[in-house]
This record gives C-alpha cells, structure tokens and sequence, in this order.
C-alpha cells in the first residue's frame, strides 16, 4: 500500500499507479497550537503487509510528518515499512562545514531510520548520504528521465553541468537523449546565492544547450551559466534538474536570464514542466 506525504502526492499516486498497489486514504491536519498530525487510516483498515511512504522531505513541516506516517503505520501494525524520500531535504549539508555547525543530513537520516526498514531517495546531492542511514538506503538515478522532455529536433546539443560534481548526470542526460557532446563548467560559490561560472571549453555557438544539475534552488548556478552561454552565442538554452526546489524567485530569474524551458521531475511538486519518477522508482519496489 502506498502512503503519501502531504507534498509528494502526485508522485504516490503515480506510483501506486504503476505499481498497481492501492492508494492510502490519509489525513493532513494542524492543532490551533500550530502542532501538526499526518495518520493514515486507509492503511488501519486495509491492513496491508508492506506500508511504501513517499514524501519528500521539503520542509521541516514535511520532515516531521514523515515521522508522523512512519509511526502510523507501525501502529497500524504494518510488517515492512519503506521509506521513498524522492527528494532528501537537509542532504546538502553531508558535512560539518565549520566548526560548531551540524552534519544536518545525518541528524534527519538518524530520526528517519527509526521508523524504517528500508530508504530509496532520488539522486542526492552526494550518494555517500546514504551511508548516514541505519536501514539499507539506495540512492535511485532518475536523470535518464531528463532527456524525456526535451524536443527531438535539438540543434548539434551540448549537455553542460554547471560543476564538475554534476558531469555524470549531464551524461546520462546526453546518453538518454541519443546524441551530443557533454561538458562541465567550473563554479566557485561565494554566498547562497552568489555563484561565478567559469566556461567550459565547447563551442556553443549557434548550438542548442541543456544545462543539466541536480536540483535547482535558488537558480543563481543556472541563470550564471546561461548567462555565459548567451554571451557565447549558443542557440535555444534548456534547464534541467531532477529536484526542482525552484526557491523565492528562482523562475523569475532563469525567465529572465533567456532561458526557453525549465524541466525537473515530480521530486518536488512545482509548476514546471516536469517528468516522472514513477517507472524508475517502481523498478526499486
Ligand atoms: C550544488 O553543487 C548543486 O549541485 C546545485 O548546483 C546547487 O545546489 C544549486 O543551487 P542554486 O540554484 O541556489 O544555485
């Protein structure tokens, strides 16, 4: 039985569909002192033996009412629980930057391996996260789903990632699309918002570009990169990312930086244009 977190509910329905499992009736609720109650009853009366809970963890909000569901359906007496985190809020602090500061990812793997018996999350931002849960946790690579979107009459394509970091996905991105080069920019970041892209070496000249990252937050590392892919003259400029966090005026920023589409997957429920995980993450259940 799939179960779904308040922010993931497009994709559980999605999965179930796939996975032709039924779909938990649940329930979102908040007390008048801003304390929050997630439950499940459509998994107490069905009694399943498997309880899958995708939830994204987006906010604090989210995270909490993941443990909430985890919870429920134990209560509910559910054998296995697995957790799907499509997309794993706090992943991208994997480590103590200064001193002082926690290692946030493994603070909330420590309080999801609870109430879990086993994690799949969609491509963190580093897979060693993974290592932070206690259950098995299974980093699942949804960026082939990337080149779905995109037009089929893309002009000599360059598949660029905005750091060395994200060249891999680039090329599975390139890979799935059937043809094109592949290429990385060197980024320095100066503040949460403040990034200098360096150009790669490619001709991009009269070329159409997808810029491919993991997850777009506050769009400041793509809207540098078309920015310089404009100066360079390239042809039609697509952005792609599998987590489409797409804060404050991330949207705004990459509209105006020229870009012609911006696609994600249904990771983080936003409205772009977005491909699901669904079949991918079904291969894992
Ligand atoms: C960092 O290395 C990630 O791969 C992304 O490039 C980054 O998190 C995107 O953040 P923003 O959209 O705020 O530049």
């Amino acid at each position: 039985m799939i179960v779904s977190g308040s922010a993931s509910q497009a994709l559980a329905a999605a999965l179930a569909r796939e996975l032709e499992e039924p779909l938990a009736a649940v329930e979102y609720d908040r007390f008048p002192d801003g304390e929050l109650l997630a439950a499940a009853p459509g998994v107490a009366e069905a009694d399943p033996d498997r309880a899958v809970i995708v939830a994204s963890t987006v906010s604090s909000d989210a995270h909490l009412e993941l443990l909430q569901l985890q919870d429920a359906v134990r209560e509910a007496g559910v054998e296995e629980v697995v957790t799907v985190l499509p997309y794993m809020g706090y992943g991208r602090q994997d480590a103590a930057f200064e001193p002082g500061h926690p290692v946030s990812a493994r603070a909330v793997a420590r309080a999801i391996s609870t109430g879990t018996d086993r994690v799949l999350t969609v491509n963190p931002h580093e897979t060693a996260v993974c290592e932070f849960f206690e259950p098995t946790a299974t980093a699942v690579d949804a960026a082939g789903r990337l080149a779905d979107p995109l037009p089929d009459d893309l002009t000599e394509p360059v598949f660029l990632s905005p750091d060395a970091g994200a060249i891999e996905l680039a090329e599975t991105a390139r890979n799935a699309y059937g043809t094109g080069e592949t290429d990385y920019f060197e980024k320095t970041r100066h503040s949460g918002t403040e990034v200098e892209i360096s150009p790669s070496d490619v001709d991009v000249a009269g070329r159409d570009v997808v810029v491919v990252d993991d997850i777009i937050a506050t769009g400041s590392t793509m809207s540098e990169a078309v920015g310089v892919l404009s100066e360079r003259d390239a042809d039609r400029l697509f952005v792609t990312c599998v987590h489409p966090l797409l804060a404050r005026d991330a949207v705004t920023k990459l509209s105006r930086a020229g870009v012609e589409a911006i696609y994600g997957t249904d990771t983080i429920e936003r409205g772009v244009d977005t491909v699901s995980v669904a079949p991918t993450l079904a291969g894992h259940l």
